[in-house]
């Protein structure tokens, strides 16, 4: 249907045209992560100062899925407060989940046009490598 179609070329714009792909400048954590299922990688910068992400920069090598998924990520995470970030990444397994996203208290942005990956099983560790990299991180900096 038009959704689909919209969020598909949502999808592949941020893939196309990725969004923070880059270094960090300035101090900054990284953390590398793959999904063993096919070898692709995601290498995420992240700056924390106060409990604030203000920086999110990514590269690597995946799918569409994979990168236009960091690439909504870095977007939406910049300038929001570790609490927060954790609860978009909360929210966002939740949308791999199948479920409706119920918490409109954080601007997701571009983020909702991944739930119909929630359909497909296999493409779900795509879509939250860029997560699961970022909680990593976060946790470093926070232990
Ligand atoms: Fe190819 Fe996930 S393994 S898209
Ligand atoms: Fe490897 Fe999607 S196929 S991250």
């Amino acid at each position: 249907n038009n959704l689909d179609t919209l969020y598909r070329q949502v999808i592949m714009d941020h893939y196309k045209n990725p969004r923070n792909r880059g270094s960090v400048e300035g101090d900054h954590l990284t953390v590398d992560m793959n999904n063993p299922t096919c070898g692709d990688r995601i290498e995420l910068q992240l700056q924390v100062n106060d409990g604030v992400v203000e920086d999110a920069k990514f590269d690597g090598e995946g799918c569409s899925i994979s990168m236009s998924s960091a690439s909504m990520m870095t977007q939406a995470i910049q300038g929001k407060s570790v609490d927060e970030v954790l609860k978009m990444s909360r929210i966002f397994s939740n949308m791999m989940l199948g479920n409706e996203v119920e918490d409109d208290t954080l601007d997701l942005g571009d983020i909702e046009s991944l739930q119909g990956v929630s359909k497909f099983p296999a493409r779900i560790k795509c879509a939250t490598l860029a997560w699961k990299a970022m909680e990593k991180g976060v946790d470093e900096e926070e232990a």
